[in-house]
């Protein structure tokens, strides 16, 4: 079956409502498009579990700052209707910016803010950022109703203020985080990735080798997190291609807190400026029972 486009929120609504009244469970996968392998594992799993899995295809400008790359951000739909197609989606909404925000995202009066796991990393770097991802988000899971919604872990923070907004506001809808798809180098997919010549994308997986530097230092049993942020600094510090770094943390999975000494898991996260894009990426780790 061909997959279906719509970029009216009626037509999605009245589908959706179709379907469910039919038995079928909904897959959501909200993209702001440019899609790649890793999107594709997200709509995969959407799939395997879910008969309709609809990908979102929306480019949120609420969630870019000012001197952020809304405007050179990829947009390229025919790709991404084959791949989503190819994945195993049955529906693409790609809405214009008029059906999401009438009258322009300027007159938008209502914005969601998760407090707490916004205000470090991402959030401190990206004022406003969060409150556009967890708006738009909450009008994606109000267009399509009960569903699964698949996030990918690549944007941790994003998928920990996504699970806080659906469960504080009651939403019904189930979020599943999926884990980073990367190349074979260890460079985490994304959209972003399009921005870097070949030499960068190859020395921009030094960002994957400081995570994993973390990571065995954490599971050999070092429970200062300075020690960890040093040693990832470090393994940063000896690729040049790296012009600046945003941030390197150890960080309470859940609450996003910075622990004092690390018992347990926690999450160790890297936002750098390689070229001209600002890449993020992370990794789980657990420290050694006592
Ligand atoms: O992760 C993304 O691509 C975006 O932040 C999302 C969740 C689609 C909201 O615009």
């Amino acid at each position: 079956v061909a997959i279906v486009r719509f970029s009216r929120v009626a037509d999605l609504r009245a589908r959706l409502d179709r379907v469910r009244g039919s038995g079928a469970g909904v897959g959501l996968v909200p993209t702001m498009g440019a899609l790649h392998d890793g999107h594709g594992s997200l709509i995969e799993a959407a799939s395997a579990r879910n008969q309709e899995v609809v990908t979102t295809v929306f480019v949120n400008p609420l969630q870019f700052g000012p001197n952020e790359d809304f405007t050179a951000y990829p947009r390229g739909l025919d790709a991404d209707l084959a791949l989503a197609e190819a994945a195993g989606a049955t529906v693409l909404f790609a809405p214009g910016l008029d059906e999401m925000y009438p009258g322009g995202p300027a007159a938008v009066r209502t914005t969601v803010h998760v407090a707490g796991v916004t205000a470090p990393l991402e959030g401190a770097h990206r004022p406003g950022h969060f409150d556009g991802v967890a708006t738009v988000v909450a009008k994606l899971f109000a267009i399509a109703g009960p569903c699964t919604a698949y996030f990918g872990e690549k944007d941790f923070q994003q998928l920990a203020v996504v699970r806080r907004m659906a469960a504080d506001l009651s939403l019904p809808v189930q979020v599943v985080g999926c884990p980073t798809v990367r190349e074979a180098n260890g460079l985490a997919m994304s959209s972003r990735n399009r921005y870097l010549t070949d030499d960068e994308r190859n020395r921009a997986a030094v960002i994957f080798r400081a995570l994993v530097t973390g990571r065995d230092l954490v599971e050999g049993g070092e429970s200062s997190p300075d020690a960890v942020s040093s040693a990832m600094r470090s393994v940063l510090a000896s690729e040049a291609v790296v012009s600046s770094i945003d941030y390197v943390a150890v960080v309470d999975p859940a609450t996003f807190d910075a622990p004092v000494s690390i018992a347990g898991e926690v999450r160790l996260l890297i936002a750098a400026r390689v070229g001209r894009a600002r890449l993020i990426d992370n990794v789980g780790a657990r420290s050694p029972s006592p």
